[in-house]
């Protein structure tokens, strides 16, 4: 993945100029991480392809932008910051306040909407809901209008209000379809609106600002562009409370902490104003016992000071200056008694004149600090305290000037200041990397509660396919039944068919079994041997096609009259030509088969050869234990085809 470099740059200054959102003052680290992610989502690795893909994917601007707003947020974040500001910081606001005055209260980079909520909580908490509703204003501003959507909503669910304290939650929200609806009555004094904190004006005179985990993810410059805009918003004793990674140790001359570790800040009114702590105090003003000698000692005392002094007379003439004056400054014993304003070092390295005067008419001490001094190669840094010298009600005697070296505290303290700063963009590092692993936590928990809905779907489809599988199984138990029975049917039809098969064997003479088109339904095997035609070649033939000996058109009148359903007897005796070719004698007799209601639903034809001598085989009209052509037929004749009855 790409390191951050002029493309990067460049990116940055495209999405300025034709989004109208200025990432170029974040953080490089985690910017560059947020983008890197964004770019291996879409499969780019460097960042002048994903400005093309940007400036054709118009869709991607909001993905890029969803994903470099960290918006980790939560109702009272870091609960014991919280717990401090209600108990100790809300009411010093309050009373602060006159009783009827408005409380002005912002909430800058509020997400969701969370901390606005928590802020308003609170407040209600401490004034109650009526006095709440009359006198606050929460304004609530964010970059991000999707969050804004979302904290304009005011419904959370169940997991979001967890650290809501229990009897906060019932006082201030209703349960809705379970989730949770912060109370209308205060969420009326919440105002919602896009503010960007780099590029738009801040809102005024506000009394509590909580602008937390928000100034962490920009860089040092853009951290004092908006630390100023937020001194400007606060009201003189306003007060601001800083998410727990964001301690501004390097903006003591706009904000005093009054709990660093609650990160809680007043804004300073003005400039530090000149420490007051040097006054010279006069000796009491009751007189003690002359001691003899003392002006030697004194002076003696003052020749020995490790740091330079000039002493001025109140007609501003040198009267008394050490050695460590003379090596720093050149004014030696010398120049006592010259006027002051005569040597250089009355206006340089810093114009003291003006002090002096001033110190004659006000009596006190002046203190210039941090002056540059330099000498040759050499470089250092003073500060001058201007005191006056009065003794008991003599009035003022003259001034002293004491030259401090804080050249060396001053380069400690820069360092310190650097180690500071250092620390914080550390820290502040790792809390933004912190909220990150946290989105992903949150990611991740969205998968896993994803992969649960899935689980879950599975299992009821599970479920559908078990009772589908059960009713699929009684179906089947009920085919099976079905099935065997028709086994048990088919068997008792093949035995009934091999029933028939075995009695119209036992017939000597052929059988065939028309249906009522004259289409062969049977056809047995004493007809296969009249007839030479065997089963297969018959079946479903119509009757009177059949290439066969029989004169099957002289009978057509039989079989009409048979399958019209006159119940006969019906004969004729033809003459024919079997099998082998010979002439044969054939008596034929027809019977109806059986249908509905008395009508026939096929016929029924024997036929039997006439034995030599005139004899049957007698199976048309006797029993088959009658049979051995003991019988003789009522109607006889080569040529008659008359029927009977
Ligand atoms: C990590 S969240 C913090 C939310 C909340 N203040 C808290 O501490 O729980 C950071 C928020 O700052 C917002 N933000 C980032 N840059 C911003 C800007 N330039 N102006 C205003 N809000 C910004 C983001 O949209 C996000 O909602």
């Amino acid at each position: 993945m790409s390191q951050p470099d002029a493309s990067f740059e460049t990116l940055l200054v495209h999405l300025k100029e034709n989004r109208g959102f200025d990432f170029t003052g974040y953080k490089r680290s985690s910017l560059t991480r947020r983008v890197n992610r964004r770019m291996a989502h879409v499969g780019i690795s460097n960042y002048a392809e994903y400005l093309d893909y940007l400036e054709v994917h118009a869709e991607e601007f909001t993905a890029l932008f969803n994903t470099i707003l960290i918006n980790v947020t939560g109702f009272f974040r870091d609960a014991e910051a919280w717990d401090y500001l209600r108990a100790e910081i809300l009411p010093s606001v309050l009373a602060a306040k006159a009783p009827d005055e408005v409380i002005r209260v912002w909430s800058a980079g509020c997400a969701s909407g969370e901390e606005a909520y928590t802020l308003a909580m609170s407040l209600a908490d401490a004034l109650g809901v009526e006095e709440f509703r009359q006198r606050v204003k929460v304004y609530a501003t964010d970059v991000d209008e999707e969050g804004l959507t979302h904290a304009r909503h005011a419904t959370y669910d169940e997991r979001r209000v967890r650290a809501v304290p229990a009897p906060l939650l019932e006082r201030y929200f209703d349960q809705v379809g379970g989730r949770f609806a912060f109370h209308k009555d205060l969420r009326r004094s919440v105002i919602f609106g896009r503010n960007d904190l780099v590029q738009d004006a801040p809102i005024s005179k506000i009394d509590l600002l909580a602008c937390r985990n928000v100034l962490m993810y920009f860089n040092a410059e853009t951290q004092s562009r908006v630390l100023s805009r937020f001194h400007f918003a606060l009201a003189p004793a306003g007060v601001m409370f800083l998410g727990k990674a964001e301690m501004l140790l390097s903006h003591t001359k706009l904000f005093h902490p009054i709990d660093l570790k609650r990160r809680v800040f007043r804004k300073v009114a003005s400039p530090v104003p000149p420490n007051g702590g040097f006054l010279t105090e006069a000796p009491p003003a009751h007189a003690r016992p002359p001691i003899g000698g003392l002006d030697l000692l004194r002076h003696a005392a003052l020749l020995a000071s490790p740091l330079a002094q000039v002493v001025v007379t109140v007609d501003g003439l040198i009267a008394l200056c050490n050695r460590q004056a003379e090596d720093l400054f050149g004014v030696s014993s010398r120049d006592v008694g010259r006027p002051f304003s005569d040597v250089a070092l009355s206006y340089r390295p810093v114009e003291l004149r003006r002090y002096i005067e001033q110190t004659h008419v006000e009596r006190r001490t002046f203190r210039v600090t941090d002056i540059e001094y330099i000498r040759g190669v050499e470089t250092s840094y003073l500060d001058v305290q201007i005191s006056p010298l009065t003794y008991n009600d003599a009035g003022l005697l003259g001034v002293i000037l004491s030259f401090h070296d804080v050249s060396e505290s001053r380069r400690l303290r820069d360092e310190l200041q650097q180690a500071n700063r250092q620390l914080e963009t550390a820290y502040e590092e790792l809390q933004s990397t912190n909220e990150e692993l946290e989105t992903t936590n949150e990611e991740l928990q969205s998968t896993v509660e994803e992969l649960e809905t899935t689980n879950e779907e599975l299992q009821s489809t599970n479920e559908e396919l078990e009772t589908m599988n059960e009713e699929l199984q009684s179906t089947n138990d009920e085919l099976q039944a079905i099935n065997d029975e028709l086994r048990d049917r088919t068997g008792d039809l093949n035995q009934a068919k091999h029933f028939l098969e075995t009695i119209l064997t036992g017939l000597r003479a052929g059988v065939a079994v028309l249906d009522g088109d004259m289409r062969v339904l049977v056809w047995n095997r004493h007809a296969e041997d009249l007839w030479g035609l065997r089963q297969e070649e018959t079946v479903g033939q119509h009757f009177l096609n059949l290439d066969i000996g029989l004169p099957t058109e002289q009978l057509c009148p039989l079989i009409r009259r048979t399958l019209a359903g006159d119940p006969g007897p019906h004969e004729m005796l033809l003459s024919a030509v079997n099998r082998r070719g010979r002439p044969i004698q054939v008596r034929v007799a027809g019977s109806p088969l059986d249908g509905v209601e008395g009508t026939a639903s096929g016929a029924i034809l024997l036929m039997e050869m006439e034995q030599d001598g005139g004899q049957f085989d007698g199976s048309l009209l006797v029993p088959l234990g009658k049979q051995d052509g003991q019988h003789t037929p009522e109607t006889a004749g080569a040529d008659d085809t008359t029927t009977t009855g």
